[in-house]
């Protein structure tokens, strides 16, 4: 079935003076400014038709990524380069920030929940790595890197979340064991440049890293020690930096190999196909859409039950959020939302797919909700 939609008028000019003005103290509906959207004219789409149903003009600053808790609705946060994260409640409405996440002295570049959403890891510019208790804001550790090195991106070892991975602007990774704080021997290693991305694979078993030279390294991980083992690389573009990793087992009834999907900065959105047990990749497609520069992130549609295909979704520079779908070998964008303000730097999805999350460079983050048609 094709997908039609018209576009709709960009946002408001008066929305965004009116938010370099005044911060918000909390989440604000989006009424609040009018409605600068014209939802989309959607016709068999079914259920990937989403629309806006809330802005919020909380950030002063760029947010370079966002997350929905663990098998969770209503849970998301959000990390600023204000230096704060902030953990908000979208329902009962109004959406209101439960707790901010304050004691970064620099930018928070990532951040990840644990499997239970009583912890996020969070790392910053200001060289550290912050144990967070999502219940009340406290910071229970700080971990300094031994480098005194900006900490670019982390990530939680899927079967053990005592274990983190962190990677760092001196082209180190490190496993951190989080109920220590201490790094764990053997559990170190060089890239070729700037850390910028980390995925595990869902049994934790390989563990991918992205640098900004445009390499994506494969680490075999030991489950009972914690160390890491080189094991492949793969120079994506000379040059581009790797700004996202998603990895996932199955995408699909029909495509059940285990693929990761890679933002890189080559005007395309990269799909591989995992072949083998040390993580070597094989280009399956790529999708078009605008990366020359910005850290954009992508993700896989988390279910499939009720569609056929799969799905994954990513930010882009042109300010508009792209849904492709991965089977189909013609117009594989099924769907594309507009009303950011500036280059749409993540996407996420809470756990029934009922809403969707994505924030710009602007500091605008949109709630979009799914249709049910
Ligand atoms: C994490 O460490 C604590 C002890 O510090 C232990 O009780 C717990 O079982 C560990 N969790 C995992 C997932 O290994
Ligand atoms: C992490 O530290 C805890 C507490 O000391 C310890 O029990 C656990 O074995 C450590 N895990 C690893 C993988 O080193």
């Amino acid at each position: 079935m094709r997908c039609l939609w018209v576009s709709q008028t960009p946002v408001a000019p008066r929305a965004r003076q009116q938010r370099k003005k005044k911060r918000l103290p909390t989440a604000s509906a989006n009424s609040k400014y009018g409605t600068p959207y014209l939802p989309f004219v959607s016709l068999g789409c079914g259920l990937l038709f989403y629309i806006p149903i809330l802005t919020l003009y909380y950030f002063i600053s760029s947010v370079p990524r966002l997350q929905f808790a663990n098998d969770d609705k209503h849970l998301l946060a959000c990390c600023s380069l204000d230096g704060t994260l902030s953990i908000m409640t979208l329902s009962p409405p109004p959406p209101t920030v439960k707790v901010t996440l304050k004691g970064h002295a620099g930018p928070v570049t990532d951040f990840a929940w644990s499997l239970s959403n009583d912890i996020i890891v969070s790392t910053s510019k200001d060289g550290t790595l912050r144990i967070w208790n999502t219940e009340d804001g406290r910071c229970i550790r700080e971990v300094a890197d031994p480098e005194g090195s900006e900490l670019l991106c982390c990530t939680f070892q899927p079967m053990n979340n005592n274990l983190t991975v962190v990677g760092n602007s001196k082209h180190h990774l490190q496993v951190v064991n989080i109920s220590t704080g201490k790094k764990v021997k053997g559990g170190s290693s060089k890239l070729t440049g700037r850390v910028l991305s980390l995925s595990f694979d869902a049994p934790g078993r390989i563990l991918w890293a992205g640098d900004d030279r445009g390499s994506i390294f494969s680490f075999l991980f030991d489950m009972a020690t914690g160390k890491l083992t080189k094991a492949k690389r793969l120079v994506v573009n000379e040059g581009s930096p790797i700004s996202s990793i998603s990895a996932r087992s199955w995408i699909s009834r029909e495509a059940r190999d285990p693929s990761l999907l890679v933002n890189t900065c080559v005007n395309k959105l990269l799909l591989y196909r995992v072949v083998d047990n040390e993580g070597t990749l094989q280009l399956k497609r790529s999708f078009p859409i605008q990366h020359g520069s910005q850290p954009l992130h992508s993700i896989f549609c988390p279910l499939m039950s009720f569609r056929q295909g799969a799905c994954v979704v990513t930010g882009s520079e042109d300010a508009c959020v792209y849904f492709f779908d991965v089977e189909r070998n013609t117009k594989a964008i099924v769907n594309k939302l507009q009303g950011h303000s500036g280059p749409v730097l993540d996407v996420s999805f809470n756990c029934d797919e009922s809403l969707l999350a994505s924030s710009d460079a602007t500091g605008m983050v949109i709630i979009w909700r799914r249709e049910q048609k």
